[in-house]
């Protein structure tokens, strides 16, 4: 029986492990997409109710005159009008961990809130460094879905003996 949980206990842990490890494209703002927001808190709460890995994308759709440009801190703080901005869309992939910093340079749309600020984790250091059982590291080439359906498998094999 204690096998059984522990056993339990590790496929939680690797569906845990396999949902981190798994790239996510967030449509920045959900559904407002990248536009002036209802408050100047709207795209600092949308950012701070997740946690951003890298691999994660982040697609910035908007409709009419908005842009995108990529800031320093001390701009983002500052709303800096900057010259160079990017059009829609725009589906920013972060090239390492880090703070990104975005806002629209379109009239005075950043001191009311168009403005967001990405803070991107590493990808766990567990899913990351390959296993030391040989058994392990097998299962680390199989896909998501394949590990998950190996992983089914020992449960149910294990239940059969208990
Ligand atoms: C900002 O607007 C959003 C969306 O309308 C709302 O959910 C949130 O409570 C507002 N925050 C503040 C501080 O007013
Ligand atoms: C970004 O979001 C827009 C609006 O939902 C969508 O039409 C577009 O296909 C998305 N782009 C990518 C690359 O996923
Ligand atoms: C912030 O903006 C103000 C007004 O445009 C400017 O005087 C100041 O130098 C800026 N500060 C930074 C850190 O960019």
């Amino acid at each position: 029986m204690a096998s059984r949980m522990g056993l339990i206990g590790c496929l939680v842990v690797a569906v845990a492990l396999l949902k981190c490890a798994a790239a996510t494209e967030y449509q920045v703002g959900d559904s407002l997409g990248w536009a002036v927001p209802p408050n100047t808190s709207y795209y600092s709460t949308w950012a701070s109710t997740k946690t951003f890995y890298l691999g994660d994308k982040f697609n910035f759709s908007w409709t009419g005159t908005q842009n995108a440009a990529p800031v320093s801190k001390a701009d983002y703080e500052n709303c800096t009008q900057v010259s160079s901005y990017i059009g829609s869309p725009f589906l920013f992939t972060p090239p390492s961990a880090g703070s990104y910093y975005f806002i629209c340079v379109v009239d005075n749309n950043c001191e009311q809130g168009q403005k967001v600020a990405l803070t991107v984790l590493a990808p766990s250091s567990s899913v990351e460094e390959p296993a030391e059982s040989p058994e392990s590291s097998a299962s680390s080439q199989l896909t998501a879905g394949a590990l998950f359906a190996a992983l089914s498998t020992a449960v149910v094999s294990v239940l059969t003996f208990v």
